[in-house]
């Protein structure tokens, strides 16, 4: 079996933008509690954030981390979360049925940030609330000065804004499990308004409008236009969340995932594109994938929420596996190559929920096998992105048809040169041959690093107890090879793997 690739420096895509790798920390479960924030730990800081966690997310490479939610911030009252912890009132939260204690909140959350570099993308709550408590949220963060709200953020210890400049207007509002679910007309209007309004406060803010919470909604594509035709002047990004699981021992369907986020991509693009036609605009509308990953939402569906109302009860804390991994590493690939118009996403979430970084509390932080393509990925991925024509064999799926058995991105960094090519083979049982032309950047390139996520087992993983089972090989070490001969290379890509290889 045999893939074959052309890379060439002009073909290029855009530049690749940090924002695509963003992570998510919502108010459920143990992503914030016992998660970011352990006061008590012993690798807590003065402020209460386990170190550990915070040296995990630098190395995994995060960028921007959207906050608070998620279903979990349709029924927020940011003001809960603010001024002395004593007085802030503890909450039900009727997404995950858990006590909100409110003891961390924006300026926590801003502090937080600044601890690990990342850049803010919050969320407003447009389920149970509108327009007023929007701009009220946004003058307690990004007004300077000298008006109600700007002044307690002072006098709360903050004295300068925190800058937030991309803002999401409420969350998967088309989904029935919504609290406040709109239909695209309710939840059209409500955007437009509120962005006219966070506008007025601040002109080049940068906000993104709800999608589709996944390309099954039965309102795929009919949202987008209709939210679309109200906002279309106001917004700068429609929203897109998708999340992959393996069903019924379908590994095959499984490894292809990535074609249905290629598929949703296209989609929206052409959606967001026609409304603009329709409305003779010049501008385009881009695309935050700011919810993704791989999540066993079936297994959640099936097992409901504790009756007992609790403080951060462990909730949807998957385990992931190699497969996992591999398709978490295809989903960034698919990300990438669409870098003219995907421009911000979030894989969800940081920390415990669907997650990275795992930690016990009162104990160690680990990474779980998806933490691996992820942090190789954000830090190798610079430059240019580059347009592929990848000429692969292909398979039969269940769910998604003919597939490619590899896909690849790659990307030039016109500042040193290096050429990093991502690739995976989505075979179950057999490696795949994948020769890449990369003589356009001249016959003297060499091989700098790899890195290879594979197994014998591709449902091995890492745990507390055996934090290492799976990590990162060069690709020889993990069975595969590289040859490279002026400027033609040849990889061979082992049985169900995610690959990175920097040339320079
Ligand atoms: O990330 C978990 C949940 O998935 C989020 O709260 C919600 O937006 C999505 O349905």
């Amino acid at each position: 079996l045999r893939a074959r690739v052309a890379l060439n420096p002009a073909a290029v895509v855009a530049p690749v933008s940090r924002r695509t790798f963003g992570s998510f920390v919502e108010h459920m479960g143990r992503c914030v509690y016992t998660g970011i924030y352990e006061p008590g730990h012993p690798l807590a800081d003065e402020d209460g954030f386990r170190t550990d966690v915070l040296a995990l997310a630098r190395e995994l490479g995060v960028t921007m981390v959207r906050y608070p939610g998620g279903n979990f911030v349709s029924g927020y009252r940011w003001e809960d979360g603010v001024g002395p912890r004593e007085q802030r009132p503890r909450r039900r939260d009727l997404a995950w049925r858990s006590i909100e204690t409110n003891e961390v909140g924006i300026d926590e959350f801003a502090k937080w940030a600044e601890k690990a570099d990342v850049e803010i993308m919050y969320a407003v709550n447009l389920g149970t609330r509108g327009v007023q408590e929007a701009l009220d949220v946004h003058e307690y963060v990004n007004h300077p000065e000298g008006t109600a709200l700007s002044e307690q953020r002072r006098a709360n210890g903050a004295e300068k804004p925190y800058g937030i400049k991309i803002w999401c207007l409420g969350n998967e509002l088309d989904g029935p499990w919504q609290t406040g679910h709109k239909t695209p007309e309710e939840y059209g209007l409500l955007a437009a308004s509120t962005a006219r309004a966070l506008r007025s406060a601040e002109p080049d803010l940068e906000l993104v409008a709800c999608g589709s919470s996944s390309s099954s909604m039965p309102t795929f594509g009919t949202w987008e236009s209709t939210v679309l035709e109200h906002a279309y002047d106001v917004v700068d990004y429609v929203s897109c969340h998708a999340y992959y699981e393996e069903h019924d021992g379908d590994l095959g369907s499984f490894l292809a995932s990535a074609v249905d986020m290629d598929f949703f991509v296209n989609s929206i693009v052409a959606t967001a594109d026609a409304v603009g036609a329709r409305l003779k605009s010049t501008k385009k509308i881009n695309l935050s994938f700011d919810e993704w990953n791989v999540w066993y939402l079936s297994r959640f569906q099936n097992a409901p929420l504790p009756e007992e109302w609790k403080v951060a009860p462990p909730v949807i804390e998957d385990r992931y596996n190699v497969a996992d991994a591999v398709v978490v590493g295809n989903l960034l690939i698919s990300l990438l190559r669409h870098s003219d118009r995907v421009t911000a996403a979030c894989q969800a979430q940081l920390v415990n929920v669907i997650a990275p970084i795992m930690t016990e509390p009162g104990g160690p932080a680990w990474k779980q096998t998806i933490f691996h393509p992820f942090a190789k990925t954000a830090a190798l991925a610079k430059g240019d992105v580059l347009r592929l024509h990848i000429d692969a064999p292909s398979y039969d799926t269940a769910k998604y048809g003919t597939a490619p058995l590899v896909d690849a991105v790659a990307t030039h960094d016109p500042a040193t040169g290096d050429v990093t090519v991502f690739a995976v083979n989505r075979d179950v049982a057999n490696p795949v041959e994948f020769a890449v032309d990369l003589t356009a950047f001249g016959a003297d390139l060499t091989v700098a690093e790899s890195w290879t996520l594979t197994d014998d087992d591709v449902y091995a993983y890492n745990s507390k107890e055996v934090p290492e089972r799976v990590t990162l090989r060069s690709l020889a070490e993990a069975g595969g090879a590289i040859t490279l001969d002026g400027g033609a290379a040849t990889l061979t890509l082992p049985h169900v793997s995610w690959t990175a290889i920097r040339f320079t």
